[in-house]
């Protein structure tokens, strides 16, 4: 099991140019099944997720190759419907694959998709919208079976709750289904937007994506193309953390201020300058951060809870407390064990932590036991005194791409074992 030692307190200084996003990726990989042609996709991170796309989309018969950093799908040659378990529970992200293989194969055979380190992670609001569009689906013997012999069909769908992948899965049943879709209370994620932008360019008809409201014309077929994924908000925000905890300046690359809208007022608020201009972020750390007073994990534009974890870390160095509400996931503090064990202080009730900055963290062995939680450790190994050894980097590695060759790069002490 690889591990990360890290020796903190060391200034970053220099220029990241942000990697393309996970979560934007898995849903475009997804949707090239719906596709004729070659798609030649670029900026696509280099990640064990991505892998584990490439890997259901060759099982499936589909081709799939990565070629001088872009991701090549050719998927004319699909003949599969079926995504075996041990391909579901790599990632969370499966479940995307869903509306996509029903729409091309009329059926689709799948378990529940991993990640549940976060909460049960249900997907009742994925399949009642797909038997809103026609689609029959059953679960027994842990394989949920979906078919719609005659095709999808267009349907009015209202979201109980702004969900990101029920939000994707829709939209990949609607762009060939019969008829429109209309997905209310969708998710307005930027990742949301990327694969609509996507879509669109192969052909789709899709009206106000990232907005609440999302209007899907169904089309006959759609063509491959190329597309450039976005840049990833969360890595930003990750970065920017390692920044504000070891007193640093460093320019982000590559990285849209609008896709951080909600994020950065907190590090503002910490007493972090962020000057933003035409794509770049210059970055610059006070010498004593200030704690953030509340913040509120919330679907898109609000606080993302994918950032909980390394601000997290930020604030537990903070002058000051920081109350943190997770509104999103039923359990996401699993990291917060492992940052008392570098000296912080923070306490958890339910879905609410309140985190006491301290003066200073002490490196000791820390354990991973999901992506962002691994983050979040990671920038508090930085900011702490002395050797840390963080275990669980595999966790690290779904989401980050090259993250100890990024923060070396800039001047950090990481040596991965
Ligand atoms: C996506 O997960 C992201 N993953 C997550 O990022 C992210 O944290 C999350 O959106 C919220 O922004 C990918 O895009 C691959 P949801 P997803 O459906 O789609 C409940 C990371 O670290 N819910 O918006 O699973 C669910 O339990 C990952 O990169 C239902 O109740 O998130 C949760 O409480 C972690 N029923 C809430 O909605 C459903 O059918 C948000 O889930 C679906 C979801």
């Amino acid at each position: 099991m690889s591990r990360y030692i890290i020796n903190g307190r060391k200034r970053l200084s220099g220029e990241v140019e942000v990697q393309g996003s996970k979560n934007s990726s898995l849903p475009i990989l997804a949707a090239t099944m719906l596709t004729k042609g070659e798609n030649v996709l670029f900026h696509c991170p280099v990640l064990s997720d991505v892998d584990a796309a490439l890997r259901i989309l060759r099982y499936l018969g589909c081709e799939a190759s990565v070629q001088n950093g872009a991701v090549l799908v050719r998927t004319d040659s699909l003949s599969g419907c079926e995504i075996p378990d041990a391909f579901m529970r790599e990632m969370r992200g499966s479940i995307v694959f869903l509306g996509a293989l029903l729409s091309r194969q009329r059926r689709a055979l799948i378990s529940h998709p991993g990640g549940c380190e976060l909460g049960p992670r249900p997907i009742d609001l994925h399949l009642k919208a797909l038997r809103a569009m026609g689609a029959e689906i059953s679960e027994r013997y842990g394989v949920i079976e979906c078919s719609a012999e005659n095709g999808l069909r267009g349907a009015d769908v209202a979201l109980s709750f702004p969900s990101v992948g029920a939000t994707e899965n829709i939209i990949l049943a609607a762009v060939l289904a019969d008829g429109t879709t209309t997905i209310t209370n969708a998710a307005r994620e930027p990742e949301i937007t990327d694969l609509c932008d996507y879509l669109t360019s192969c052909g789709a008809e899709i009206y106000g994506a990232g907005e609440g409201c999302v209007v899907i014309n169904g089309v006959k077929s759609l063509s491959a193309c190329s597309h450039t994924i976005i840049s990833d908000r969360i890595v930003a925000a990750t970065l920017m953390s390692a920044a504000a905890v070891t007193g640093s300046e460093i320019y982000l690359g590559g990285i849209s201020s609008t896709h951080l809208a909600s994020i950065i007022p907190v590090f503002e608020e910490a007493g972090c300058e962020v000057f933003c201009r035409d794509g770049c972020i210059r970055f610059k750390a006070p010498e004593r951060l200030r704690a953030p007073s509340l913040i509120r994990t919330m679907p898109y534009p609000g606080f993302p809870t994918d950032a909980q974890a390394p601000v997290m870390a930020m604030s537990s160095v903070a002058g000051g407390s920081t109350v943190f509400v997770e509104n999103i996931f039923e359990n996401r503090f699993k990291h917060v064990s492992e940052l008392c064990r570098l000296g912080a202080d923070i306490s958890v009730e339910g879905r609410v932590a309140v985190v006491k900055g301290v003066k200073g963290l002490y490196g000791a062995p820390i354990k991973a036991q999901e992506l962002r939680g691994a983050a979040g450790l990671l920038i508090a190994a930085l900011a702490a005194e002395g050797k840390s050894e963080l275990t669980g980097i595999n966790y690290l590695e779904r989401g980050y791409e090259s993250f100890e060759q990024t923060l070396c790069s800039l001047g950090a002490d990481v040596v991965k074992i």
